[in-house]
């Protein structure tokens, strides 16, 4: 009998069987969870990007374009100041019906709206024609035009944003 053979003819096998495939697993499990954060963070930029209010501060030229779209357009029923009428058209200075999701007025623009809004505490019962023979680009100059005046809270679209938006209901 020799304990220390036995000892040394065990520990090489145990050695073989934990240490080496140990240290060549823990480099894939670090490279997995460094994999599966960059995966997560990827839809969380992905949604950014369609909110009007995460792309930063809207440039003037962009608003100038709006503003044009505005005064062939949407004026006729919304009027120079945003107001509205009252019981007809609802306003878009500081509505808070665009503020709760400025995201939809994409849709609103291009696919029209029919039926009840409440707008500010007042109701319309009414109906916007869609404005579908926009572009992309007129779209987002046009909400981003609005979204910046008669003391909005500012944000602004782009056309690839609208393009998503015109074609999905949120
Ligand atoms: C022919 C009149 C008319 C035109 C032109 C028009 N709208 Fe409207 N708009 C309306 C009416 C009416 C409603 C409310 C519809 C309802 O009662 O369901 C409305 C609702 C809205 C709303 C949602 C309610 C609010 O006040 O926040 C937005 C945003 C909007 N319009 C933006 C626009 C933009 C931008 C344009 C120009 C591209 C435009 N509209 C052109 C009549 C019009």
């Amino acid at each position: 009998m020799k304990p220390e053979s036995t000892e040394t003819g065990r520990e090489p096998r145990s050695d073989r069987g934990i240490s080496p495939s140990a240290r060549t697993r823990r480099f894939p499990l670090l490279l997995s969870v460094i994999l599966a954060l960059a995966a997560l963070s990827v839809p969380v930029r992905g949604l950014a990007a369609t909110s009007p209010q995460d792309q930063g501060p809207a440039s003037a030229a962009q608003i100038k374009r709006g503003r044009k779209v505005f005064n062939q357009i949407c004026f006729a029923c919304h009027q120079h100041n945003g107001l509205g009428m009252p019981h007809l058209f609802p306003p878009l200075a500081k509505s808070d019906f665009l503020k709760a999701d400025p995201d939809r007025a994409v849709w609103i623009v291009t696919h029209g709206l029919v039926g009840p809004v409440t707008v500010n505490g007042k109701q319309f019962n009414s109906a916007m024609p869609s404005q579908q023979q926009l572009s992309d680009e007129q779209v987002a100059d046009v909400l981003t035009f609005v979204l910046n005046s008669w003391g909005n809270s500012g944000g602004h679209f782009t056309a690839a944003s609208v393009h998503e938006l015109r074609t999905h209901k949120g």
